[in-house]
């Protein structure tokens, strides 16, 4: 009676697979393919079955040991080599120590200008990065007509709804649910259909803040700022305002940290400053006095109260605490970047 050879063949490198041990390895080597196992005998009758049996039998039997002795052999190895590992371990080594994680570059930068200005009664506001166009610009003065939307170009959902460009909407969004008076930061991730190059990415961080009162003047906004960037880059940093425009804020002023980097001499060990770009002043942001026709939009006493509100790239100052001359590094995830920051 010939056995169900392709059964046994299963069953044999089934086993065979699940081997704990060389020791175990071998008592199946010798039950599967010994003298005496049922295969060898299968092969070694094969002659005196009848003829129109011989040719599959031999077949399915030669197929069987085939597959059998490799999987003896790739067994043999994995095991033996399990083997040689465990022999040579010397548990008197002094173990690796797990890698440590650390914040991104931007997060850790982030985290101390919110810290900074914690400390000085900002308290933290949230909004969506997905925004409505009302939040986004109308709120802020600045309607459908207006020429500033042009340096705030972009993405529209299909819903009319677009990635929010600045983080100014957080102002509107918290002045509509409370009363003055009222002091806020916000951080987050804004987006604009920008063309990017060393300092300008269409996805970037910014904080904002916002602190209105009765009686709030310029002169607070300028020491918040000052206050700020000492906390941030050291106590010799210094804060220059130039007058522009934003349609949400009279007046209105652009700001520049001094260069900690050169120390406002614009040029390091002969050659110009790389990240002042010889100036000694680095452009950090806008800010001030909020509008009244802001105000209005939330229902504030304009008369009664006044407000200054700032706004700027969190990318800007990683930049000038770490010497980072191109701003796309830190959305690649380049761990050999990443890995030289610690916190
Ligand atoms: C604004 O976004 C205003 N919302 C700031 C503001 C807030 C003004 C409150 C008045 C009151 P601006 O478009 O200039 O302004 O951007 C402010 C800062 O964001 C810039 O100075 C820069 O630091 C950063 N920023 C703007 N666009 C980019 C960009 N594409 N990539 C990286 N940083 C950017």
């Amino acid at each position: 009676m010939v056995p169900d050879i392709d059964q046994l063949h299963r069953e044999a490198v089934a086993a065979i697979r699940a081997a704990g041990d060389l020791k175990a390895l071998e008592e199946l080597r010798v039950h599967y393919t010994g003298r005496r196992s049922q295969l060898r005998q299968v092969l070694g009758s094969i002659g005196s079955l009848p003829a129109d049996k011989r040719r599959s039998v031999g077949q399915s039997a030669g197929r069987a040991q085939k597959d059998i002795e490799a999987a003896l052999g790739e067994r043999q190895q994995v095991l033996k080599l399990e083997q040689e590992a465990g022999d040579t371990l010397d548990v008197t080594l002094p173990g690796r120590p797990p890698r440590q994680g650390q914040p991104h570059p931007l997060s850790a930068t982030a985290d101390e200008l919110v810290d900074a200005l914690r400390h000085m009664g900002f308290a933290v506001a949230d909004g969506p990065e997905v925004e409505d166009e009302y939040h986004n610009f109308d709120a802020l003065n600045t309607p459908a007509d207006h020429p500033a939307r042009d340096d705030h170009d972009t993405f529209y959902l299909d819903d009319g709804s677009l990635l929010r460009t600045h983080t100014s909407t957080v102002q509107i969004r918290i002045m509509e649910t409370q009363p003055p008076p009222i002091r806020v930061l916000s951080v987050g991730r804004c987006y604009r259909k920008e063309t990017v190059d060393a300092t300008h990415h269409m996805i970037f961080h910014q904080i904002e803040g916002l602190y209105v009162d009765e009686g709030v003047s310029l002169a607070d906004l300028k020491g918040t700022l000052t206050a700020l960037a000492q906390r941030v880059l050291g106590e010799r940093t210094q804060i220059r305002f130039r007058p522009h425009f934003f349609p949400f804020t009279e007046p209105s002023v652009e700001y520049d940290f001094s260069c900690t980097i050169c120390d406002q001499r614009g040029e390091v060990e002969g050659r110009r400053c790389r990240v002042c770009k010889g100036t000694g002043w680095i452009e950090i942001g806008g800010a001030g006095m909020v509008d009244p026709n802001v105000f209005r939009h939330v229902g504030y006493d304009d008369e009664k109260f006044s407000g200054f509100a700032f706004g700027f790239g969190i990318e800007r100052v990683a930049m000038i605490r770490h010497g980072i001359d191109d701003i796309r590094l830190f959305l690649e995830s380049d761990m050999r970047f990443t890995r030289q920051f610690s916190s």
